[in-house]
């Protein structure tokens, strides 16, 4: 055996268990009352009683943009349409190093804090595709800590200039695992809509994933979901969508709310939440009340709706903040959705955890015999102070390798080695 994890409890149980991991999958589980776990493994880490659970999926970020706050200024507004102003400057000046390297910084501290898994969106509406190219070889070069998905995400939107489309087009062809839009800042209604077929369309055509940012905006009015729900079930792409932020749902009429629910049940989609950005980005035009610019997260759980998270952005133009804990995430998500119920917080980390992996239809996930040990070891012994306490857990292992711990010092490992990982900015 690899790896032995002695002592540790599992999500929903008071019970002490043994978990083995042999060539990166989990071997064996045994509950401690039945007596130790007899193989000897190369590595034992007696855990304490703290809580096992699967690794973190962050299910919505920009690799691309990170660490870029106040390059050239920083964002005076807090508006999402500031950001894409500084954004378009900054993106001038843009090389496949400066991308790599803000990137592997990012990666780093994501593992660091237990998250496996990102999917990133690559900016396709600069000319030369540098975000896609650049993210395409940081896939390759940090696959090791983090599998990465790369959306090839037309910034500025399909049809404000006529060269967007191509450029989608050709991030498709350069190998973007998924397809995403912006309707919410074409130019027109018509436009919006024109906008997700064209992205439907490439999609189909290269056989992608569709992951769009849609009605990212508190305009009640932002009614693209519906469109990317309707062309999901027309050109039956169940559960291949992704539709991310959809803060307008929070300023929609109950009535028709109601209705998009069902829509949004039929075509299968998951909603991914950006609770942390969209707290900053979302109520920028009210004065009061003001709205917390969150999608309904509650209320479509409990449709049977499939809902995630993303950390969206760390110290860039539309977040000047930014831990890259998942676990930080989840905590703003659970105040602004008032998912704090005893079943709802004793559940609450699904959202980081089971509910990436059905929105990527991975198969081999979870804690069971047979599945990919992609694990992380909280500083917590129970579901609520996994929740309060926060990250970084103790030890994170992706495919039966620890690729982090902070038992002695926040290190990551790669190739076996550690690598201490630097938390401060300056
Ligand atoms: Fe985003």
């Amino acid at each position: 055996m690899d790896i032995l994890i002695k002592n540790c409890r599992l999500l929903g149980s008071e019970k002490l268990f043994d978990v083995g991991i042999e060539d990166g999958r989990i071997k064996e589980i045994k509950e401690k009352a039945n007596g130790r776990m007899n193989d000897k493994a190369r590595e034992e880490i007696d855990a304490g009683g703290r809580l096992l659970t699967s690794s973190f999926f962050n299910m919505h970020f920009h690799l691309d943009t990170v660490f870029t706050a106040g390059q050239p200024r920083y964002n005076a507004s807090g508006t999402l349409l500031e950001g894409i102003e500084i954004w378009e400057e900054r993106k001038k000046s843009l090389t496949e190093k400066d991308v790599i390297e803000r990137c592997e910084k990012a990666v780093e501290i994501f593992t660091l804090y237990g998250t496996t898994f990102i999917r990133t969106h690559a900016d396709t509406t600069e000319k030369e595709l540098t975000s896609l190219k650049a993210l395409l070889k940081a896939k390759k070069l940090f696959g090791d800590l983090c599998d990465i998905q790369i959306t090839a995400f037309p910034q500025d939107g399909i049809l404000t200039q006529k060269e967007n489309a191509e450029l989608l087009e050709k991030a498709a062809e350069l190998g973007a695992d998924c397809i995403g839009m912006i309707p919410h800042n074409e130019y027109t209604r018509e436009d919006g809509i024109d906008s997700i077929r064209i992205a439907f369309d490439i999609a189909q055509r290269h056989n992608k994933d569709v992951d769009g940012h849609v009605d990212e905006t508190d305009d009640p009015d932002s009614k693209f979901l519906e469109v990317v729900a309707a062309e999901t079930i027309k050109r039956s792409y169940q559960k291949r969508v992704i539709a991310g932020h959809t803060t307008a749902m929070g300023s929609y009429d109950n009535a028709y709310a109601f209705k998009l629910f069902g829509t949004l049940k039929k075509a299968e989609i998951t909603i991914v939440s950006n609770p942390l950005v969209n707290a900053n980005l979302q109520g920028r035009f009210d004065s009061y009340p003001k709205r917390r610019g969150l999608t309904r997260m509650k209320e479509l759980l409990n449709s049977g709706i499939n809902v995630c998270l993303g950390h969206d952005d760390m110290l860039d133009p539309w977040y000047p903040l930014g831990t890259g804990d998942m676990l930080q995430v989840l905590f703003m998500a659970l105040h602004l959705a008032h998912f704090t119920s005893r079943e709802e917080l004793l559940n609450a980390l699904d959202l980081i955890t089971t509910n990436g992996a059905k929105a990527l239809r991975l198969n081999d996930y979870g804690i069971a015999p047979g599945k990919k040990a992609n694990l992380v070891l909280l500083n917590a012994k129970n579901e609520i102070d996994a929740l309060r306490i926060l990250g970084p857990p103790l030890l994170v292992i992706k495919e039966g390798r620890i690729v982090a711990s902070t038992i002695d010092g926040p290190k990551i490992y790669r190739k076996g080695k550690p690598k201490e990982v630097e938390l401060f900015t300056s």
